[in-house]
């Protein structure tokens, strides 16, 4: 019987891959590709919470999948998958409507966010978004869940329906750790940097796309905002521009703080700014030629996201035929 442990995890595309979900999550997803069976999707379902223009919902997920693979993602050892094409989610994901409760969605962070931001369109999906999300995670058994600090509260829930379900039940699923990286959980506005960096900033320069041309991420970061001072050092309360920056270096270079500080000593902010947008440009480069070649395959593409489909339905179905034995839908 395989042991390996089990991930899955997946983006929406509402928008381009941005640099901050690269670093909170994908750049991880590679890094445990070797030791776990991993399953990662297209959240196509989660993105129409919020009105998407049809054609550009269609271009993204097929781009997506090959920045997927583009990052380091061999289709042969992942299962990469387009999740509307898996329709056990949503079979799941009613189930789970039903054990999850109302109190609960009310306090999600990013719903509140969210209908803030879409007052004219709380719709009920995006209320119940985080039960949808929890049977992604639950119907592959997954141990782990990486993911960025903002989907956090998300897994945490998952857990919670995942106990609730099993008190009741007995052990039907797994619970779920989230996998949150030390550096780079929570990847900043370049622009507003109190705010995450997401994808619906991408015009006005506070967001780096992984498919953005060089010039474009040079010029991105050189008008990065900073503070009145000179200095680079980590301080995230007081120097929330230049601690950002400071993340996004440590991860591009593998330098540690203590070495960034030192490197950037006596210098200003326009060297170190200039030295972040280098050390990003190098990192995305070989991803976006990568992705560009991928994307250009049709055939291929399609031959990965079929595969992915019909391997994550059938892991799927495991869990969805005993949670309707469980239930008492008639077998
Ligand atoms: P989404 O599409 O908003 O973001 C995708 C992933 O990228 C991380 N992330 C960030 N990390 C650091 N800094 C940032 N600025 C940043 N922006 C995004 C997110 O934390 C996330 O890991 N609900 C999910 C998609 C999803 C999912 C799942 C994830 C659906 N089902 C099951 C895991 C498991 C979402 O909206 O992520």
């Amino acid at each position: 019987m395989d042991e390996r442990k089990i991930i899955l995890s997946g983006i929406k595309p509402s928008g381009d891959l941005t640099l901050g979900s690269y670093i909170g999550a994908i750049k991880n997803w590679v890094e445990l590709a070797d030791q776990y069976d991993c399953f990662y999707m297209m959240a196509d379902l989660h993105a129409i919470t919020v009105r998407q223009v049809p054609a550009d919902l269609r271009r993204r997920t097929l781009a997506q999948i090959a920045q997927y693979i583009a990052c380091g993602l061999d289709p042969e050892k992942n299962t990469i998958f387009i999740q509307s094409q898996v329709p056990e989610h949503t079979q799941l994901g009613w189930v789970l409507d039903c054990y999850t409760m109302f109190g609960e969605l009310s306090r999600m962070t990013q719903f509140k966010d969210k209908s803030a931001k879409n007052a004219d369109n709380i719709n009920a999906g995006l209320f119940t978004y985080p039960s949808l999300m929890a049977a992604d995670i639950l119907i592959y058994q997954a141990d782990l869940v990486p993911v960025g600090e903002d989907q956090k509260q998300h897994v945490e829930l998952t857990r919670d329906i995942a106990h609730r379900f099993n008190t009741i039940y007995g052990d039907v699923f797994k619970l779920p750790e989230p996998f949150i990286p030390k550096v780079g959980a929570r990847i900043m506005s370049l622009q507003t940097p109190e705010n995450k960096m997401s994808k619906s900033e991408t015009d006005n320069g506070g967001c780096v796309c992984l498919m953005d041309k060089p010039e474009a991420i040079m010029k991105a970061f050189k008008r990065a905002v900073t503070d009145s001072e000179t200095s680079v050092h980590f301080d995230r309360e007081n120097k929330p521009g230049v601690s950002n920056l400071m993340q996004i270096y440590s991860v591009a270079t593998g330098s540690t703080f203590e070495q960034i500080q030192q490197e950037f000593a006596g210098k200003g902010y326009g060297d170190f700014k200039v030295k972040v947008g280098e050390a990003v440009v190098e990192m995305l480069r070989p991803i976006r030629e990568e992705a560009e070649r991928i994307l250009a395959d049709k055939a291929y593409l399609e031959k990965v996201y079929r595969e992915g489909a019909e391997k994550a339905s059938y892991a799927a179905r495991k869990t969805l035929r005993k949670v309707y034995k469980k239930v008492g839908f008639v077998q």
